[in-house]
């Protein structure tokens, strides 16, 4: 059973990551290596929370409950009691792998190591562990607290065990589960990002405008964000790192990252989360 949560990365997906497990009654454990992203993931928690209370969706004591189910960290070593581990720090196999080594050297033997990776290989950040049968993917999608999408990935030696304790928690967290297999961007970044990566193209191209493309998708499809938008909200660093990891697992010039997309994350233009994407955002 699990019980209490170790949350690693307080960004946008950390935070959110926090909120459904401690609403749904676990202890969370929200980790950043920057106090700053922490605090920032709390402010970020209370408003939503906040929110939910003046829309009647939960009263101020469930509100107060859930906070008071949260505790944060800046080190790892806090972790010494938790069931499962959420990581959501940066899209970079790298960094991913450091993280997972030192999380299998504190946490419990029975916990599990799950990763919110949008498109990394599942069966390498488990090989770095002495417990990959107990690794695999847990991919929420953005904005958490709403989407109810949570795409399931089993590495190679992910047990079914640990699969099936994951999709019941997904249950438990109100969301609802689908499975993938361990292929680059799984399924919803496979589809999704290419999408995006040929909306960049044709602003690259000139074909129209910013606006103009987005008011395409949003009206001519139906999309609730154009693909810009999207772009933007997700993190163009994060939309760049998918569409290498694509491009270099499928080995197929479809993939290749647009140069635009490139120059943007090169210049520190990451989206909303920087202040400046495709849109400025002051
Ligand atoms: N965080 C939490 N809640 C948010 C939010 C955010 N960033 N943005 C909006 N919401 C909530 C609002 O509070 C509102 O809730 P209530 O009114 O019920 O309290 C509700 O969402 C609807 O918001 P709005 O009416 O303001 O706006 P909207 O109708 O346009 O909906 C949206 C906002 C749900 C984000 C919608 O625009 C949408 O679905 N956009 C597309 C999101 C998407 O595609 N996500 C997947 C990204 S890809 C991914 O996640 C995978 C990956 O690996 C990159
Ligand atoms: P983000 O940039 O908002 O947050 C990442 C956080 O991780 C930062 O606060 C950073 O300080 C922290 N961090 C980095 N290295 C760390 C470490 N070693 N230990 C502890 N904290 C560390 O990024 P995000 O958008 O929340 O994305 C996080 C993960 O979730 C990525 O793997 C991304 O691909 C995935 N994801 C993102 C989205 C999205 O729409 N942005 C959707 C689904 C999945």
């Amino acid at each position: 059973m699990i019980k209490k949560v170790l949350v690693v990365g307080a960004g946008q997906m950390g935070a959110g990551i926090a909120q459904v497990c401690a609403q749904a009654g676990l202890e969370v454990l929200l980790n950043d290596q920057k106090e700053e992203a922490v605090q920032k993931g709390l402010g970020s928690i209370d408003k939503l929370l906040s929110r939910s209370v003046e829309k009647g969706r939960i009263t101020e004591e469930e509100k107060k409950a859930t906070q008071n189910r949260l505790t944060t960290s800046t080190g790892l070593q806090d972790a010494g009691d938790c069931d499962l581990v959420i990581e959501a720090v940066v899209e970079k196999m790298e960094v991913k792998k450091t993280v997972f080594r030192e999380l299998d050297g504190i946490v419990p033997q029975h916990a599990i190591l799950a990763t919110n990776t949008s498109s990394l290989a599942i069966t390498e950040i488990a090989a770095v562990t002495k417990r990959p049968d107990q690794v695999i993917g847990m991919h929420f999608m953005n904005p958490v607290p709403v989407m109810k999408l949570v795409e399931i990935i089993r590495g190679l030696q992910t047990s079914d065990e640990t699969f099936q304790a994951i999709e019941d928690l997904t249950q438990r967290l109100g969301k609802v589960p689908v499975s993938a297999k361990d292929f680059p961007g799984f399924v919803s970044n496979r589809i999704l990002m290419p999408m995006i990566n040929e909306a960049i193209f044709a602003v690259y191209e000139g074909v129209a405008t910013v606006e103009d493309i987005d008011t395409s998708m949003k009206l001519g499809m139906n999309h609730p964000m154009g693909p810009l938008t999207l772009a933007d909200f997700i993190g163009l660093d994060t939309c760049l790192y998918i569409m290498e990891v694509l491009h270099e697992g499928f080995a197929d010039s479809k993939y290749r990252p647009c140069p635009l997309l490139k120059q943007y994350v090169q210049a520190g233009w990451l989206g909303k989360k920087s202040g400046r994407g495709f849109y400025n955002y002051d």
